[in-house]
């Protein structure tokens, strides 16, 4: 293992004024995103709407850092031949990969889930790298409900995480490490405080028993935010206050960069909870957006399955990727969102 040059590519992940694209739907979740739009989720249709975001040049070279994609997508070639991995590594972008396969039922645990997909998972590692990924991805899933989660659900997925990440770094891949606290409760922001800081402790407990190198990872967390059934719902300043707070405890220095999930935020929502996160600073970690939902919703809308719509889902998505970028550089404001509509 090469922990510079891992720590060189996580570092760049999250350099300010840029972020990363989370374009790795799986094949069951793009198709809920087309449905909602009356695209049939083909494969050529699914090629040609991720072709169109990666070749958003201007905002893909200024305010995205790397792309997640899916294992269809790292294998699939834009309609004049070019592999999709070339077209973003020719904007400066790091291409990286989804290699969870998924959420499986807890045994014991009801209503819980385990994320799956360690076995062989070092042979796919090194076909990605031949390919040209150089970060990848793992999302553990926990539900905040009625006596869950579990601290058996939350201990089998850190350590599944944490298999994940040692995995990825001895195949000089960055490992973004997730673990998602769902927002779909009616919870509210303290009880999300408390789990996430449950799940955080208990990963970094098996990160170092699991020897990963901290120096060559990037943390993908949700926000302390309340649930999204909950009557009182934290402004944005509470949100950034208790993130902020709820990570300096709990995310080492030696970690470079955290990068957030959106979750089912708005848009304008995820931008404003972490521009106002950078008006806490100096904050000891980068900090910055791995946004899926609240990067694709609009460009989604705005392209519709329609070739004559490319320029307009390239607007729709240029403009996110700039709003979300200077909220990583706490230079964003709601006037800038005006001026665009
Ligand atoms: P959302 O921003 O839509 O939550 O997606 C990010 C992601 O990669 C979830 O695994």
């Amino acid at each position: 293992m090469n922990l510079t040059e891992l720590n060189r590519i996580a570092t760049a992940l999250v350099a300010p004024g840029k972020g990363i694209l989370a374009a790795d739907e799986s094949s069951g979740t793009i198709k809920k995103r087309f449905d909602a739009i009356g695209v049939e989720s083909t494969e050529e249709n699914r090629r040609d709407y991720r072709e169109m975001l990666f070749r958003s040049n201007e905002a893909m070279s200024r305010y995205i850092s790397g792309v997640i994609l899916y294992d269809e997508t790292i294998w699939q070639n834009a309609k004049d031949g070019t592999p999709l991995v070339k077209l973003i590594e020719q904007t400066g972008a790091i291409p990286g990969i989804k290699v969870d396969e998924g959420t499986q039922p807890l045994p014991m645990c009801p209503g819980e889930l385990v994320t799956v997909g360690l076995d062989k998972l070092a042979e796919r590692l090194k076909k990605y790298y031949e390919r040209g990924a150089r970060f990848a991805k793992w999302r553990a899933v926990i539900d905040i409900g009625s006596g869950i989660p579990s601290m058996t659900a939350i201990s089998v997925n850190a350590h599944a995480l944490a298999r994940y990440a040692a995995l990825c770094q001895a195949a000089q891949i960055v490992p973004i490490v997730e673990p998602e606290v769902l927002m779909d409760g009616d919870h509210d922001i303290d009880r999300c405080y408390e789990v996430t800081s449950r799940v955080l402790n208990k990963t970094f407990q098996e990160l170092r028993v699991q020897r990963v190198a901290l120096e060559g990872m990037v943390l993908k967390p949700n926000m302390a935010i309340s649930g999204k059934k909950c009557p009182k719902q934290a402004s944005i300043e509470e949100v950034a206050e208790k993130t902020i707070r709820l990570l300096r405890a709990c995310v080492p220095a030696a970690v470079p960069g955290i990068a957030f999930l959106s979750g089912g935020q708005s848009d304008e929502e995820a931008t404003a909870h972490l521009n106002s996160m950078h008006k806490r600073g100096p904050l000891p970690w980068g900090l910055t957006f791995s946004y899926g939902r609240a990067l694709q919703a609009a460009p989604q809308k705005a392209w519709s399955g329609k070739a004559e719509n490319v320029a307009a889902g390239q607007s729709a998505f240029s403009h996110r990727a700039r709003m979300n970028g200077l909220a990583s550089k706490g230079e964003w404001q709601s006037s800038l969102e005006q001026k665009a509509a």
